[in-house]
C-alpha cells in the first residue's frame, strides 16, 4: 500500500508541474485534493487496510496530502507569478476577424486631388471662412444692394454683427476677395470649401456643398491664361484626351464670363459635364480691394468639385455623399 501512495505522490506532482495555468491549476486541484479527487479516494480505501497496518499507512497518508497542498500552493504561487491574475485570456498571436479598414470620404479625396493638380501649376491655397460678411459675398464682387442673389429665400442669413449682415456663404468665389485684401500681387491661389443655399435636398440639390475657386491676378493674365489652366487641369485631372469647352454667360465678378465644361470618361464614355463659371476679374472688383485694373488683369473660375466626383464615380444622388452610410462610402 505505501508503494501505492508513492505513485500516486509521483503521478500528482508530474501533473502539477504540467499545469502551466490558473484553470490548469484548478483542475489538478479538484482531480488531486479536492472534494472527489483521488486522495479522498485513497483515504476512503483506509478501512480496508489490514488492522497492524493502519497506523503506518494513516501517517503516510497524512504526510501525502500535507505534500500536495503544499506543493499546490508553491505552484499556484509560480504560475500567478507569470500568468499574472485571471482575467479573460486575449491570445494575441490568433488571428481574429479582420478589422474594418477606414478610408478617406470620396469628396475629401478629390478635393486633395484637384489642389494637388493646381499646386503642381504653381497655384497655392488660400481660404476663408464659411460664415461671411456681405462685403466679401456680395458687395465686393459687384453684386449690388438690390441683385436679386441677395434675397433672403436664397441666403443663410445669420443676423448682425457690429451692423454687418452674416451669412453663410454662398460661393468660395468669397475667397478671391480675401486674398487680394490680404496678400501682395501677383496673386496665384486656390481654394476649396463648403458653401451654402437654402436649396431643397433632391438627388442634384443639396443645401451644402464644395467648391473649387480659382484666381490669378498678374501684369498682362489673359483670357488665354485662363483657358490653357483650365484645359492643363483637365488633361492632368481626367486623361489627356479631355476637352474644355467655355460657353459665354454672366457672373457679376468677371467680364467677359463663361461657363466651363469639361470633357471627360463616364464609364468608359467621354461626355461633357458642366462644372462651373470662369472669366475674367471684373475691374470693379479689382478696385474694391484697391487693385488698379490699369495695371493688373486676372482671371477667375469656381467649379463644382461634387459634380465632379459624382460624375467621375457614377454618383447619382448627391444625398449619398452626406449620409455617411459605410456601406456607399467603402466603394470608394
Ligand atoms: N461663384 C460662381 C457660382 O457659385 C462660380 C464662378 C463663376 C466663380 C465665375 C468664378 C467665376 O470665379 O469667375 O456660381
Amino acid at each position: 500500500m505505501p508503494a501505492d501512495l508513492d505513485s500516486a505522490q509521483s503521478e500528482a506532482s508530474a501533473a502539477l508541474a504540467a499545469a502551466g495555468t490558473l484553470d490548469a491549476l484548478d483542475a489538478w486541484k479538484s482531480a488531486w485534493i479536492g472534494g472527489s479527487g483521488r486522495l479522498k479516494t485513497i483515504m476512503a480505501g483506509l478501512k480496508d487496510v489490514p488492522k497492524d497496518q493502519k497506523p503506518a499507512f494513516g501517517k503516510r497518508l497524512n504526510e501525502l496530502k500535507a505534500a500536495l497542498e503544499a506543493a499546490y500552493d508553491a505552484r499556484r504561487a509560480e504560475v500567478e507569478a507569470t500568468a499574472g491574475p485571471r482575467g479573460p485570456v486575449i491570445d494575441v498571436t490568433e488571428p481574429g476577424a479582420p478589422l474594418a479598414e477606414g478610408r478617406r470620404h470620396v469628396l475629401s479625396r478629390t478635393i486633395d486631388e484637384i489642389i494637388d493638380v493646381f499646386g503642381r501649376m504653381g497655384f497655392t491655397l488660400a481660404e476663408g471662412p464659411e460664415v461671411e460678411d456681405e462685403w466679401h459675398n456680395f458687395t465686393a464682387l459687384n453684386i449690388p444692394e438690390s441683385h436679386p442673389a441677395r434675397d433672403a429665400t436664397d441666403n443663410f442669413y445669420m443676423g448682425e454683427q457690429g451692423g454687418v449682415k452674416r451669412l453663410l456663404r454662398t460661393q468660395t468665389s468669397t475667397v478671391q476677395i480675401r486674398a487680394m485684401e490680404t496678400r501682395p500681387l501677383p496673386i496665384k491661389v486656390v481654394a476649396t470649401g463648403r458653401v451654402y443655399r437654402p436649396d431643397t435636398h433632391d438627388a442634384t440639390h443639396y443645401s451644402m456643398f464644395h467648391q473649387i475657386e480659382g484666381l490669378y491676378v498678374d501684369r498682362g493674365v489673359t483670357m488665354a491664361d485662363l483657358k490653357t489652366t483650365l484645359v492643363q487641369f483637365a488633361k492632368a485631372y481626367f486623361g489627356a484626351e479631355a476637352e474644355v469647352r467655355m460657353r459665354p454667360s454672366f457672373f457679376p465678378f468677371t467680364e467677359p464670363s463663361a461657363e466651363v465644361d469639361m470633357k471627360m470618361r463616364i464609364r468608359g464614355e467621354w461626355k461633357w459635364v458642366e462644372l462651373g463659371g470662369c472669366g475674367m476679374v471684373d475691374p470693379n472688383v479689382l478696385r474694391a480691394v484697391n487693385v488698379d485694373p490699369e495695371e493688373w488683369t486676372g482671371f477667375a473660375f469656381g467649379l463644382g468639385i461634387e459634380r465632379i466626383a459624382m460624375r467621375r464615380y457614377g454618383i447619382s444622388d448627391i444625398r449619398w455623399l452626406f449620409e455617411n452610410d459605410a456601406r456607399f462610402l467603402r466603394q470608394f
